[in-house]
């Protein structure tokens, strides 16, 4: 077979002409799938949920399929939006209003998702928190956000500073704990004391509903703000790059602490009405294949990280399962490996369609729609509605095959709206009305666009992205380290992994129990997934004349690469 274009296989698809879709559409005639194209009225809560619990044929069809090692629980439409009503109640009682930021920071489970739709309920603005982050990830975005109420567990609560968090006037804890302090709010009891009904908060398009935070290449995590607007690209997408159709059984692999596990992996599929398969634990081969297997899934929505250990498994781990069910499969978060797809081919016999956007963009923008060809290694072609280019630095756009900056015509539905705190921040995104990704790519001639890299220092592993001045800054606070330089560097099962350069402070001596020490000290502290897999030691860390750290000089060092211009060095 030709890799290098694969046609589309047999399949339901809700989208059929791509092309005279993209010529003829606008956004305006996605609203008319909502009821508050009538009324005016909005809250992508009540879309999600409570407007399927309110049909009788849809009411008592299974929402959320939930398993983890330990615990296995449905919960219908209808059961989901009386338990979010329940939760929102809660939160109305402990003074949470429209606007405040009301953090979750829980595992994977059902009582996630309902606690997360009573957030949206009040008109609050829900804040998912990863579960594998430490004290500092968590101080440093409970404080930028200011937020004002936090949802978690008497396990997590150790990692909450809550002496360095002024604003956070509650905390309530899922389980058994034995806090006495009226700080703490129990969360089964007042569930079981809370009404069932409750009176959505109605609220504007352009009222906030979300913030995510993610890493840049310098300074702090930032939160990326967005509204209720953007469930129109959500239910756009759900239907022509999800391919969601009444009778399918969805799974989306993604954390909800990060974006592809909120856009995708709950308003997309609810807002279509899917049965929505939520898993807890860790990951294994053997546990993704059961799970497929198990519960029938029919469209799959994953990461290359995680395809790529598949792979490493080999072809009789997917033997062993039946995966008949399975219809569509899609990738996001890193480059999606032509031998990845090749691979797809022959152990599901279903292509694996890449699709490429990020947290600020709120939800997919490039993607390989199911009814066209694809071609293995690119990223695909726009969206309709979307308008994507590759442009210089001063916005300028470029001929095909040139590569350059991937740039977005500022304006679709679910962009992020602001930066929390951040207004310029916010404005450099922003060149001549393109939204500028940070990413590298070329278009080809027939519009099928190719990801070649990051243009910044942001570090990509295992499809998360970390700021390497978030590592640098957590280094430093060690007290063997003087200074830091933190990379990516490639690795063919993670796309990249962490490398940081350090120098010593006097009287502290290079040896492997203390690079370790230094390493457990940034998982300990900031999370697991930004603890550099390499340490090594330095005289000196290259610097430009002005202080800034010279990434890419430690890159091509490491790299063996030739190391370019370096007339800013510093002597
Ligand atoms: O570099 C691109 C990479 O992930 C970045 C966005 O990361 P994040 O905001 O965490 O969102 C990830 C999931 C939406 C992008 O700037 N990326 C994402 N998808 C792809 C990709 N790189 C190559 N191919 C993709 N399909």
């Amino acid at each position: 077979m030709d890799m290098q274009r694969i046609p589309a296989q047999d399949g339901i698809y809700n989208l059929q002409n791509f092309d005279k879709t993209r010529e003829t559409f606008s956004w305006e005639d996605v609203k008319k799938n909502f009821s508050w194209n009538e009324t005016g009225k909005v809250n992508i809560a009540y879309e999600a949920i409570d407007r399927h619990a309110e049909d009788t044929d849809k009411k008592d069809k299974t929402a959320l399929l939930y398993s983890s090692p330990d615990r296995e629980e449905k919960l219908t439409f209808d059961e989901l939006s009386k338990k979010s009503n329940q939760f929102a109640n809660v939160l109305k009682k402990y003074d949470v209003e429209k606007g405040d930021r009301v953090f979750l920071f829980l595992p994977r489970s059902p009582e996630f998702y309902a606690a997360f739709f009573g957030i949206l309920k009040t008109g609050a603005i829900a804040g998912p928190l990863f579960e594998a982050f430490m004290e500092q990830a968590v101080r440093d975005r409970l404080q930028d956000s200011e937020a004002k109420m936090l949802i978690t567990t008497p396990d997590l609560l150790g990692r909450v500073p809550q002496e360095d968090l002024p604003d956070l006037e509650k905390i309530v804890l899922v389980g058994d704990h034995n806090e006495s302090s009226d700080k703490y709010i129990d969360f089964q009891k007042e569930m079981k004391e809370a009404s069932t009904d409750f009176d959505i908060e109605w609220v504007d398009l352009e009222d906030g509903m979300l913030i995510h935070y993610t890493s840049g290449s310098t300074g702090k995590p930032k939160g990326v703000y967005h509204v209720h607007n953007a469930m129109i690209q959500h239910y756009a997408t759900a239907e022509w790059v999800l391919d969601l159709n009444e009778d399918d059984v969805y799974w989306c692999t993604a954390d909800p602490g990060w974006v592809t596990g909120t856009s995708y992996g709950i308003f997309a599929p609810w807002l279509k009405g899917v049965t929505n398969v939520i898993r807890g634990g860790r990951f294994s081969p053997e546990n993704w294949y059961g799970t497929l297997d198990k519960f029938n899934v029919t469209i799959w929505y994953t990461a290359p990280t995680a395809l790529r250990k598949l792979v490493s498994a080999g072809e009789d781990a997917v033997k062993k399962h039946d995966l008949s069910s399975l219809r569509h499969i899609m990738s996001v978060g890193e480059p999606l490996n032509p031998e990845v797809i090749t691979w797809g081919m022959k152990a599901f016999d279903l292509r694996i369609h890449d699709t490429w956007w990020m947290t600020e963009t709120g939800a997919q923008l490039i993607v390989n729609i199911p009814s066209e060809e694809i071609r293995p290694g690119s990223m695909g072609k726009p969206i309709p509605g979307v308008e994507a280019s590759i442009v210089d630095n001063e916005g300028n756009e470029l001929p095909p095959n040139q590569m350059g900056n991937l740039a977005i015509k500022k304006g679709w539905p679910s962009m992020m709206r602001k930066i929390w705190n951040r207004p310029e921040k916010f404005e450099s995104y922003f060149v001549n009305g393109w939204y500028v990704s940070g990413d590298s790519a070329y278009k080809d001639e027939d519009g099928y666009f190719w990801f070649q890299g990051r243009l910044d220092d942001v570090i990509n592993t295992s499809g998360e992205r970390v700021g390497p001045f978030e590592v640098e800054s957590k280094l430093i606070e060690h007290p063997a380290v003087a200074e830091a330089g933190v990379i990516g560097k490639p690795d063919p099962e993670r796309g990249e992994i962490i490398k940081a350069f350090i120098t010593l402070n006097d009287g502290y001596k290079d040896s492997p129990e203390l690079l370790e020490e230094i390493r457990q000290f940034i998982k300990t502290g900031l999370s697991a997934h930004a603890a550099p897999r390499e340490l090594e030691v330095k005289d000196a860390i290259p610097k430009t004349r002005s202080g800034k750290i010279m990434r890419r000089l430690l890159k091509s060092w490491e790299l063996g690469l030739p190391t370019g211009d370096t007339s800013t060095l510093e002597e």
